[in-house]
């Protein structure tokens, strides 16, 4: 069985991280928050995440976000939950969207609905 889970895929240079994208506080859209200094903070009530591993750098979050492995292979970005060792579908790189709001061509803020294999 299958489900999507709103993954928050962030680049630096050559390096990808992934968290949830809705903040664990009360739902925020984490990939409309600010990023600095590897975290972002959430645009509704100011909770960082390390983009790391998901830790709560503060709240008023008290729960971590999910973090996921990610890897490159054959130019694709695949992304998989280290806790449950489940596949997820595969996000084209070439694929992700651009945003023209001041972010770098390097800090990319991706948001994808992930499908994942629950099996
Ligand atoms: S919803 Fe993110 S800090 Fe409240």
């Amino acid at each position: 069985m299958a489900e999507s889970i709103p993954v928050l895929l962030y680049r630096e240079g050559e390096a990808i991280d992934a968290i949830g994208a809705v903040c664990s506080h009360a739902g925020g859209p984490l990939e409309d928050g600010s990023f600095a200094d590897g975290c972002v903070e959430c645009p509704w009530h100011n909770s960082v995440f390390d983009l790391r591993d998901g830790h709560v750098v503060h709240g008023p979050a008290t729960f971590d976000e999910p973090h996921y492995q990610v890897r490159i292979q054959d130019g694709q970005i695949e992304v998989r939950n280290r806790l449950l060792d489940l596949d997820a579908d595969v996000i084209l790189v070439d694929e992700a969207p651009h945003r023209e709001n001041g972010r770098t061509a390097t800090d990319e803020i991706l948001k994808e609905e992930t499908a994942v294999d629950g099996e």
